[in-house]
This record gives structure tokens, sequence and C-alpha cells, in this order.
């Protein structure tokens, strides 16, 4: 008997381990007079085919709101991804709560107060019912099939494929990542027809994307269409009236759920996700530069790039933090702001901008006339300095400290009045200006997120991937290595657990690899840091494998920076399919390049003008955004063609980024000149003078090569060694070359003809020749504050070539 019971007491614990999850019971159709109460878990309505389900949804203490949720793959009901809330704003009790389908054909939610939350408002004289579609719509329709109500046309923060978003409707982020309620940022077609977003927060309201400072056009957005209408198909292109097409990473495959969300953080993302993985994927996203995503960092803050997690606020000198667990609040100063005028005097913080808020705009100002518009008015509260186009430099005063960023990119600077007793006092530096990362200075090194614990001999390693840049609050890609080392790095059996990526990142065994370029056999470039093979990965992909010279770091290193690498990921930069950290081995996976580099096709017939002007695009692009679009600067300092890689339609992929990382950095710092990052011929002058080094030593090497481009000429031919400033003068032989003939001549044509590669033969467009040269000329200039940021040379180029087609 005793048995019997136990086995019993077995199989009722099987059973309920075996129970089927609760959403796949309950019901498809609600029908008039019939009602779902909170306090019933399988009060729930789900799709004929289970990917969605209607029901009462958690959303904080005994509050609940009636929701729409993904049910497949099958969650746990309070971590169910919500498309749709009825009630965000007002939650009803955890008891006697009831959504009802009134006989009337009207559908009412109501709380334990018996009190009306929400209503469709809707009536019917016929039978109505109330179902969720296989779609994600909630679906109130009569027994003639018409459609009463739906909740596609009220969106909450989630836009699901061929759903509208119409001019009466727009999405609203959610509080909080825990709190469902109206948050601030928003998605809207505005009154000119263009889909927006905006922060509209509890004290000021402004509008962020497209970039506050473009217009329309220039953000390739239409005000003529006035139908207000954007919506993504089921193959992952979404398309709006204004214009604006884009189409999912994934597009194509029509079996992956998407959706269109606003995210706390202000980011708008479509995200993707195969049916039976439960972690969502960033398959596109709208804002590349978080910090430009306004309302993050309150007044008299700045919103800066950290690499661990994404953006930071910070509170400039003179000013402190209001409430550290909300840096919404902003900083507030921490001096008497009633002294006199007389006794103020200003800080300098480079590389920063305060957007708005400019009491007015002065062109031509010194700087001290800047400081004397600024001591002379009260409200004034510092003000931004700018080198403007036009050769001189622009002041303008702010009233308010708002939407502040500093970024490496912004060339513009931003002076802080404090009074000069408290600067004095303090006798700090002001706030610390943002650094790159460059080998040739050892101080400079980005903060690491991996955990790393010596425990049983167990190494763990956590690498958090926040997929294609953007995860602040959401980490879409997470990669997980679990590397039992038995002793020390001699004996690492390389375990790879769990290990996802869209792009397939991964792990390879020395041995694979070996086999792959069959015994690194084939060799197809020779560089600075390592020597790359062909090869034909077993799944049969072709990649170039890069074996790493001198990397003898520790294997923890070296994962940290394949995982900042692995986070690059641009069009026009080469991508990394993985690696592999065995013993001594270090080796990178790359994609291959079926055209080689630049360096090998300069010379040849098949690189007619179309293509040159296309490389020289696609590499500014890439390098703007190494040096600003992607969470961590990285500085290449190694731009020559050799880097420069065609893929099969002659695109150009940036290669070699981000490896002066990957070297022991001791041995660098101490090697012979010749080892520095940076080829003789395309080095910036600031590497020779031991000046201070900044992404304009990219934008110098770039100007180097886009004139290679244009000539023909190699900057390199004949020089062997540079040690001296003498010999250096001799690298300005291509660049003075082509300022001379322009000197000589005062006809554009004439000279431009006289530079042009011959092999060109006369083929090509004259205006926009000009406009690469110049571009070059101006990336070339001596004086590095001089030279144009890699995306202003970006912008360039793209509108010449648009509004000549
Ligand atoms: C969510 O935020 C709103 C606004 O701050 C607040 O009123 C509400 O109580 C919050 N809800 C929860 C569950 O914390
Ligand atoms: C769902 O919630 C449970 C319990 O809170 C948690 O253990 C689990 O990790 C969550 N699952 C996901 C995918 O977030
Ligand atoms: C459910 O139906 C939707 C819409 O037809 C479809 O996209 C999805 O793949 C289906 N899911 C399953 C599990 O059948
Ligand atoms: C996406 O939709 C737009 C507008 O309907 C269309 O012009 C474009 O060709 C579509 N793209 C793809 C790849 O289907
Ligand atoms: C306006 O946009 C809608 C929806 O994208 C499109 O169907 C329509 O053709 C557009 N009208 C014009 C005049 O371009
Ligand atoms: C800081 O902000 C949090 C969240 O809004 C709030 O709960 C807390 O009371 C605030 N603290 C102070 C000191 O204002
Ligand atoms: C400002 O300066 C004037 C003259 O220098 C002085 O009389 C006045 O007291 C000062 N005010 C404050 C608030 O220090
Ligand atoms: C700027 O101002 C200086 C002195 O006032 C003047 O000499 C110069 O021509 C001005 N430059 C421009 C571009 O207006
Ligand atoms: C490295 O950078 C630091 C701080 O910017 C500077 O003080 C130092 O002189 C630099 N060293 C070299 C070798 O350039």
């Amino acid at each position: 008997m005793k048995l019997h019971m136990s086995s019993l007491c077995f199989s009722v614990v099987l059973s309920l381990i075996l129970l089927p999850p609760l959403s796949s019971a309950t019901y498809q159709k609600l029908s008039g007079g019939s009602s779902l109460s909170v306090e019933n878990p399988r009060d729930i309505l789900v799709s004929p085919n289970g990917t969605f389900s209607a029901g009462f949804f958690p959303v904080g203490d005994n509050a609940y709101a009636f929701a729409i949720w993904f049910s497949k793959p099958t969650c746990v009901v309070h971590n169910c991804t919500v498309v749709w809330m009825a009630n965000r704003d007002q939650p009803v009790n955890g008891r006697r709560s009831k959504l009802s389908l009134l006989g009337t054909g009207n559908v009412i939610l109501t709380d334990a107060a018996q009190l009306n939350v929400w209503a469709t408002d809707t009536a019917s004289l016929s039978p109505v019912q109330l179902q969720v579609n296989d779609y994600g719509n909630l679906l109130l329709s009569n027994s003639q099939g018409t459609i009463l109500w739906q909740s596609f046309d009220s969106p909450t923060d989630t836009l699901l494929p061929l759903q509208s978003l119409t001019r009466y409707t727009a999405l609203v982020s959610k509080r909080r990542k825990a709190n469902y309620s109206s948050g601030f940022y928003k998605l809207f077609f505005d009154d000119d027809n263009v889909l927006r977003l905006l922060f509209d927060g509890p004290d000021i309201s402004s509008v962020y994307w497209p970039g506050s400072w473009l217009v329309s056009w220039e953000a390739g957005r239409s005000t003529y269409n006035s139908s207000r209408n954007a919506m993504i198909d089921s193959l992952g292109n979404f398309s709006s009236s204004d214009d604006l097409i884009f189409r999912s990473a994934d597009y194509g495959a029509s079996w992956i759920q998407r959706r269109l969300t606003i995210d706390v953080d202000g980011n708008l993302r479509l995200y993707s996700r195969e049916e039976r993985d439960e972690t969502w994927v960033v398959s596109w996203q709208a804002i590349s530069q978080p910090c430009t995503i306004h309302g993050l960092c309150g007044e008299n803050s700045l919103c800066g790039y950290a690499p661990s997690t994404g953006r930071k606020c910070s509170c400039p000198e003179g000013y402190k933090v209001k409430n550290q667990t909300d840096w919404s609040y902003g900083c507030e100063p921490e001096f008497d702001v009633s002294v006199n005028a007389s006794e103020f005097s200003f800080i300098h913080l480079r590389n920063a901008e305060f957007y708005g808020y400019d009491i007015s705009s002065f062109n031509n100002k010194t700087l001290k006339e800047c400081e004397a518009i600024c001591l002379q008015t009260v409200n004034c509260k510092g003000f931004q300095y700018k080198f403007n186009g036009n050769g001189f430099y622009s002041c303008f005063p702010k009233g308010q400290l708002r939407n502040g960023q500093q970024t490496p990119g912004f060339d513009g600077d931003i002076y802080i009045k404090l009074p000069k007793a408290y600067i004095s006092y303090n006798n700090k530096k002001p706030f610390k200006a943002i650094s790159l990362d460059c080998p040739r200075n050892d101080t400079i090194m980005l903060e690491r997120s991996y955990a790393k614990s010596l425990e049983n001999g167990i190494v763990k390693f956590m690498l958090w991937f926040a997929s294609a840049l953007g995860g602040v609050e959401i980490i879409s890609i997470i990669l997980v290595w679990w590397l039992t080392s038995a002793s020390q790095e001699k004996n690492i059996v390389a375990q790879q657990g769990y290990l996802l990526a869209a792009a397939g990142f991964k792990r390879f065994t020395y041995d694979e690899l070996k086999e792959a370029t069959q015994n690194f056999n084939e060799e197809i470039g020779r560089g600075g840091v390592g020597t790359v093979y062909k090869g034909m990965l077993p799944d049969g992909r072709v990649a170039a494998v890069k074996r790493l010279n001198e990397a003898n770091q520790g294997e923890a290193e070296f994962l940290a920076e394949v995982n900042t690498i692995g986070k690059l990921n641009h069009m026009n930069l080469i991508e990394m399919w993985g690696f592999c950290a065995e013993k001594k081995h270090r080796l990178l996976v790359y994609e291959y390049m079926e055209h080689g580099s630049l360096a090998e096709n300069l010379s040849s017939r098949e690189l007619d003008w179309q293509k040159r002007y296309a490389i020289a695009l696609g590499t500014a692009k890439g390098l703007a955004y190494l040096h600003d679009e992607c969470l961590e600067w990285v500085l290449h300092c190694d731009v020559k063609p050799p880097n420069i890689l065609l893929d099969s339609g002659y695109q150009p992929k940036v290669s070699d980024f981000g490896l002066s990382k990957l070297l022991d950095r001791g041995k660098l710092y101490n090697s012979s000149f010749s080892k520095i990052r940076g080829t003789r011929g395309y080095m910036a002058p600031e590497w020779v003078f031991n000046r201070p080094i900044t992404s304009k030593v990219d934008v110098y090497s770039y100007g180097i090569v886009v004139l290679e481009m244009v000539t023909g000429l190699s900057p390199t031919k004949g020089i062997q060694f540079v040690h001296s400033i003498a010999e250096r003068e001799m690298e300005y032989r291509s660049v003075n070359w082509v300022k001379e003939k322009k000197k000589e001549s005062n006809s554009m044509e004439s000279w431009i003809t006289e530079i042009v590669d011959p092999m060109l033969e006369g083929n090509y467009d004259d205006q926009k020749m000009e406009t690469l040269v110049e571009v070059a000329l101006h990336c070339v200039q001596e004086d590095r504050d001089a030279r144009p940021t890699m995306s202003q040379v970006g912008e360039r180029l793209l509108h010449h070539r648009e509004n000549e087609n």
C-alpha cells in the first residue's frame, strides 16, 4: 500500500511536470455575454496556431493589464514578450477584475471596484465575437464578419508585421524596463508627413530622429506624401509613405517572428527571432549613436559612450548629479550662482555640445569676444564654440545646458561658465576629455566587461554582445564561453557551451583551421600583424584566416578584444566570422574577399571611375563608423590600399581594424619605429612629430589613398626609411605635386586632367572628380584640426552622388 502511494505520488508529480503549459488550454473565441477573469489563469484567448495569446498580464504588485503577447515559444506569462496593452496607464486589481464582451457588442474592462477602466465603445445588433489572430491582432467582429474594432488600430509600443502605423496612431515607449506605463519616447508622423522620434519629457520635448539639424530631404525623407502610412511586410521590409524604407537583416524569411518596438532607451528597433528561440535579436535600429537620443541625461549633464553599458551620463566640472538612480534629473550647480558677473570664468570641454537653447548666435568671434558676450549675459550658462566651414568660429551662448553629449567625432567645444573662485579652489582639470585608442600610446585602454573567476580550476568568461551596437537595455546576443582549464594556459580545453549570434560568430579549434586552410597552404596576404591564408570552413564558406604573429597575450584579454572587434558591424568593414585561441595560437577568421585588396587592383583596368568613386565613398563610411558610430571608438591607424578589400561587386570593406589591440602592448611600445602601426607614405605628420594622435590620423591616410586612386601614383615608391623630417618631406611628393598643379593652373579642368590616372583614359565625371580631389586635399592638411571628420567626408561624397543622379 505504501509502495502504491508513493508511486501514485510519483505519477502525480510526473503528470504535473508533463502538464502542458497553461497557454495551450483555454479559448479561441469569446462570445457575447461572456468574460475573462483576472483570477483564473486559464482565462486566456489563444490564436489558432498558438503564436499569440491575450489575457491579463501582471504589470506590478497585484496590478494587471489586459494584453497580447507572443506565446510561442511557450513562456511563463510574466516574461512573455508583450505586443499590446489595453490599459497600460491604468492597471486593474488582481481580484475581481474582468474583461467582458457584452451582448450589445461593447468590450469593457472593469476592475475590482466595478469601474470601467477601458472599453471599445462598440455596438452591434448581431452576435459578436472576440478573438486574437495569428498575426497578433485582437479582433472584435460580428456574425457577418464585419470588424467592429481591432487592437492593430491602437498600438502601444510595438508594431507587428502587417500592422499599419497611420496618422492617427503612434508608438509610445514603456516608462521603464519593468514598468509598462506610457513613457517619454514616441514614434509618429508629424505635420510634415515625416515619421519621427520624439522625446516628450516632463519639462522638455524635442525631436531627435531624423537628426534635428537635417532637413527632411537630407535625411532622405519626403514631406509630400500625406497618406502617412507605414508598415512592415511579412518578409521584413519596412516602408513608409515618407520614403523611409529599410529591410530587416534577415529579410526574406517569412517564418521569423518580428516586432518593431520603441524601447525605453528611445531607440526604435526591429527585433527578430526564430520560433524555437527565446532570444530576440536586433535586425535593424534607427539610431546607431545612442547619445543623439534626447532625454536620457537631464539638464547640465553630458552623454558619453561607455564600452560595457553603451551610454553613460556625467556631470561637467562644477556640477553634481541630482539623483544617482535617475539621470534624467540631470546635474545641478555646486557653486553659488548669485556671484557677480566679473567673478566668472570658463572651463573648456573638448568635442562636446549641448544641443539647442541658444540665446543667440554670432559669427566670426574670437574666443575672448565670445567669453565677453557670455559674461555680460546674466542667464548665459556657457557657450558652444565651433569652427564654421567658412573659415571662422561661431559662438553660441546657451541659456540652458541640455541634450549634452561628448563624442570624439564632434568638432566643437563647450565653455562652461563657473565662478573663478570655484575654479581656482578646486584647481581641477575640466571634465575628462574622451580619449581614443591607438597603439602608439599605452595610456589609453578601454574598459572591459568580462568577469573572470579562478575557482576550482574553472575559468568562466561571459562576453556580452550587445548586438549590432544597440542594446543598452536589451542584450540581444549573449555569448557565453565556459572554458575549463586543467592546468593554466597550457592545457585549455575549450568547451563551446552556448554560442549564439546572428552572424554565426564561432570559436574554432586550431585543428579545424589547420584543416580548413590545408595546413596553411595558400597564403593570400602578409602584413605587420600576421599572415593571411585562404581556407574553406566545414560549412562550405570560403574564409580568410589570419594568423597573428606576436600575439602572446593571455587568452582572457584576447577574447575580450575579439569581442570588441566582433561587435563592429558595417557593410564597409570586413566581417569577422570567428577566431581561435588555443595554446599559443591566435587566429581570426574573416569573410573572404573575392577581388583582394585595393592595392592589387589599382593598376588594373577593372577599376574604372565609378568603382573608384564608390570605393572612396564606402571606405569613408566604414571609417566614419569606426570613429564615431560604434560604441567603442576605434582608430584604424593604418589606412592604406592593402587594407581596403574589395568584394565581388567591388564594394570596399576596410580590414585590419582593431588589431592593434591584439598585439602585445609592451612590445609595441618598445619596438622600433618600423613596427609602429601606420605605413610610411600614408602616415599623418602627427606620428612623426610626436603630437597627440586623434581620429584625424586616419583622415590623413584616407586622403592619401584617395589621391593615389585619382592619380595612380603610390606615395611609397622609392622611399626606404623615414627617420628624419627631411626624409619625411619626400612623402609629401604626391600631395605637393597635386597642390602645385592646382596652383599653376587657373582653370579647374586643365589641372585635373593633368593629375588624373592616365589609365582612366579620360572616362570620368568632371564635377565628381573635382569634389573627390578637393576632399582628398582637405584631408591631407598638415593641421589636423583643419581636416574634416570621416563622416563629413562621407556626407560630402554621398550628396554629390545623389545630386548628380
Ligand atoms: C510606472 O510609472 C508610473 C509613472 O511614474 C507610476 O505612476 C506607476 O506607479 C509605475 N508602475 C509601477 C508598477 O511601478
Ligand atoms: C522567466 O522567468 C523566470 C522566473 O522569473 C526566469 O528564471 C527565467 O530566466 C525567465 N526566462 C526568460 C527567458 O527571461
Ligand atoms: C502561425 O500563423 C502565422 C500567420 O499565418 C505564421 O506566420 C506562423 O508561422 C504560424 N506559426 C505556426 C507555429 O504555425
Ligand atoms: C519594400 O517596399 C517598398 C515599398 O513598397 C518597395 O519599393 C521596395 O522595393 C520593397 N523592397 C523589397 C526588397 O521588397
Ligand atoms: C504615398 O504613400 C503610399 C503608402 O506608402 C503609397 O501607396 C502611395 O503611392 C504614395 N503616393 C505618392 C503620390 O507617392
Ligand atoms: C531618485 O529617483 C528615484 C526614481 O525616480 C526615486 O525613487 C528617488 O526617490 C529619487 N531620489 C531622490 C533623492 O530624489
Ligand atoms: C558685485 O560687485 C559690486 C561692485 O564690485 C559690489 O558692490 C556688489 O556687492 C557685488 N555683489 C555681490 C552679490 O557680490
Ligand atoms: C572675421 O573678422 C575679422 C576681424 O573682425 C575680419 O578681419 C575678417 O575678415 C572676418 N572674416 C570673415 C570671413 O568675415
Ligand atoms: C601618451 O598619452 C599621455 C596622455 O595623453 C601623454 O601624457 C604621453 O606623453 C603620451 N605618450 C606618448 C609616448 O605619446
